[in-house]
């Protein structure tokens, strides 16, 4: 199991190396990541290559018996390249991306194109009979620091020609975008614009008032355009090695489109920052992403850059209490990690992040937050067997869809709707009742229940997935703002809930989007303030009415039996203890174990073995008993503030190992 530190050499005095090496394998570290930003010492003037410095790390780890991860540096240009050619990113406003941080290229523009290629090959020849490298990640977080989008010439040329090769002509995309709203037709594919400036602010951060399938057709391509630039570095290592290929992700991060970044990679991993100069997650947050980090390529993953100490840009943030290192580490496995790379093993003296703290402070002096880690890695040598290859048993799944988070961030139907903070209230009230809950998409039949929060934007292929799934006894839940709009971004010709209204059963006669909370009774008594669909009942039975409002009496949550399934319809958000309520009465009506345990408590059943994690400070008593995995002693249902336990419970299947 990789249990590892980010480390930069190149922050340090060569004559640190080997004592650094030595600390790394008291911490019991066994992989270190590296490389990732070192091109300009890898390439110091165009054409002009040395590896020597690397080689030299990656032998001075090895004789302590630490491997590497290798990353190529395309994420941070040097200035030669920036000198040379104009390879820099153009903002929505047609702005020029200054150089000097990282991340400033553009993945269309062909200099940074044809010079990545060639740093990447001279990298994969140099290091290719290195046994000491165990795997590579390619690049760098591709979409931080608001990359995504480029504005550029070259960009606004490649999005014209993916065009050209998704529609047969100019005037099937102009009646497919329905181009004749405002005399928008193009003569031609060398006419595309880009949905840049155009003075008409719609939203801060500005959205310009363009045409919704022009919009979303660019968000595709230019996450496509960042899967195209990854496959090209993909397809250059693989010439000269077999070894895993990474790219290190951003959980809940939605400008690319991870299902198809995640194809051609080997593993997942990402970067998890838990509590920073920007805040401090809720641990369901956490725990989400986790989730959509596995489902991305519904397999384990790694977490490359596992927050280690108190951290920030130009503030910190809280320091980690004692125990929540660990518990974070725990909390990844938990949910499918199987490996955990701590960023970084000791905090830079210069450059930007001087406050991003890691395992080690400034000083390179081993502290608690060392000691901690420490003790993890010797606990996860005993615990490796029970989570390499482990796989959680899923009962929900909440379907995330990179197209419809693009859709919801074009037209986001009102002031207070959110698409990412409705599938977290789903996530959470699942999470809440431990109820193992994946983030993903597709593959239905593998769970009870499937929630599909405004799910919007639907393929066809998809609908008969859908209704598949509930003819042979699948349970769905959609919502408000779902089924309404096709691949193009255009509405659908159809009564609400528009191609789902016959699986649903029910028609949705009215919405509202209320300026005053409103009350919601019936099986569930609940408030809702960001959307109300007034529904009308065709084959559906009413759950919950309105109590207030025009709507009064109306139905606000229906079920349908459809077939073998059942189709329950949530016309409106809900509170938080009323999202639970719901996740309970559903979960129950289909079967699924839930545990209602304190708040702040996860509990995860694996196969054999049972995870628990304390995000409390303070201890909880748990009616569990069993004995730990981790300490072989009996476990009495008492965890401690911010405490990790992995327990065979007394009436599981302790016999299994
Ligand atoms: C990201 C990057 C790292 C580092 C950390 C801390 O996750 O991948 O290089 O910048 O954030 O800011
Ligand atoms: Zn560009």
């Amino acid at each position: 199991m990789i249990f590892g530190v980010d480390y930069y050499p190149e922050h340090w005095d060569r004559t640190e190396w080997k004592n650094q090496a030595k600390l790394m394998r008291e911490g019991n570290f066994n992989t270190v990541r590296m490389g990732e930003f070192a091109w300009k010492l890898f390439e110091k003037s165009e054409g002009e290559f040395d590896f020597s410095f690397l080689d030299e790390v990656i032998e001075i780890l090895a004789n302590e018996g630490i491997k590497t991860i290798l990353g190529t540096p395309t994420a941070a240009p040097p200035k030669w390249l920036a000198n040379k050619y104009d390879i820099l990113q153009r903002d929505r406003y047609g702005r020029k991306r200054e150089w000097g941080s990282r991340r400033e290229c553009c993945a269309n523009n062909p200099h940074y194109i044809e010079k990545s290629r060639i740093i990447v090959e001279e990298m994969a020849r140099h290091f290719k009979d290195n046994k000491n490298v165990i795997a590579w990640q390619i690049d760098n977080e591709f979409g931080c620091h608001g990359s995504t989008r480029c504005f550029c010439e070259n960009c606004r040329r490649q999005f014209g020609k993916w065009l050209g090769e998704k529609y047969a002509d100019i005037n099937e995309l102009n009646k497919k975008w329905g181009s004749v709203f405002w005399s928008l037709d193009y003569d031609s594919f060398d006419d595309i614009i880009l949905p840049g400036y155009n003075s008409c602010e719609i939203e801060y951060p500005p959205n310009f008032a363009h045409n919704p399938s022009l919009d979303l057709e660019f968000r595709r391509f230019s996450s496509d355009s960042w899967v195209k630039y990854q496959k090209m570095q993909i397809d250059i290592l693989r010439k000269y090695t077999n070894l895993p290929i990474t790219h290190n992700f951003m959980g809940h991060f939605s400008d690319i489109d991870y299902y198809k970044l995640a194809e051609d990679l080997d593993f997942v991993s990402w970067d998890n920052y838990p509590d920073t100069q920007w805040g401090a997650a809720e641990y369901e947050h956490i725990s989400m992403a986790h989730e959509n980090m596995r489902g991305v390529k519904n397999k384990n993953f790694i977490v490359m850059e596992e927050q280690s100490g108190p951290c920030g840009w130009d503030r910190v943030g809280s320091t980690p209490r004692p125990g929540q290192l660990r518990l974070w580490t725990y909390q990844a496995i938990a949910h499918g990690a199987e490996g955990i790379v701590y960023f970084r093993f000791r905090t830079a003296l210069f450059g930007m992040e001087q406050y991003w703290y890691g395992v080690l402070d400034h000083d390179g002096v081993p502290r608690r937050r060392f000691y901690e880690i420490q003790k993890t890695g010797e606990e996860l040598k005993k615990l490796e067997k029970y989570i390499v290859s482990a796989k959680n048993n899923y009962d929900a799944l909440i379907v995330k869809s990179y197209d419809n988070v693009w859709g919801h961030e074009i037209k986001r139907h009102t002031e207070k709707y959110d698409y990412y903070n409705l599938l977290y209230s789903y996530y959470k009230a699942n999470a809440d009742l431990n109820i193992c809950t994946a983030v993903s998409c597709g593959d239905y039949e593998k769970y009870k229940v499937v929630y599909m929060p405004s799910y919007n934007i639907v393929e066809k292929e998809e609908i008969n997935k859908i209704e598949e799934y509930v003819k042979n006894g699948g349970v769905l839940v959609l919502t408000f703002r779902s089924g309404t709009r096709n691949t193009y971004n255009n509405i659908v010709p159809l009564p609400v809930p528009g191609v789902f209204a016959e699986l649903a059963g029910i028609e949705v006669e009215e919405f509202d989007a209320p300026r005053r909370e409103v009350t919601i009774c019936g099986e569930i008594d609940a408030t809702s303030k960001i959307w109300c669909d007034i529904i009308k009942p065709v084959s559906a039975k009413t759950l919950c009415t309105y109590g207030s409002e025009y709507y009064k009496g109306k139905a606000a949550i229906t079920v349908n039996e459809y077939e073998k399934g059942k189709v329950y319809y949530v016309g409106c958000d809900l509170d938080e203890p009323a999202m639970k309520k719901l996740a309970a009465l559903i979960s129950n009506a289909a079967g699924i174990a839930m545990i209602e345990a304190p708040k702040g408590i996860e509990i995860i059943r694996r196969d054999a073995y049972t995870i628990l994690l304390n995000h409390n400070e303070y201890e909880v008593s748990l009616p569990i008993k069993g004995k730990s995995l981790i300490s072989g002693k009996d476990f009495d249902g008492r965890l401690e503030g911010y405490g990790a336990e992995f327990i065979c419970e007394d009436d599981y299947m302790y016999e299994k190992y």
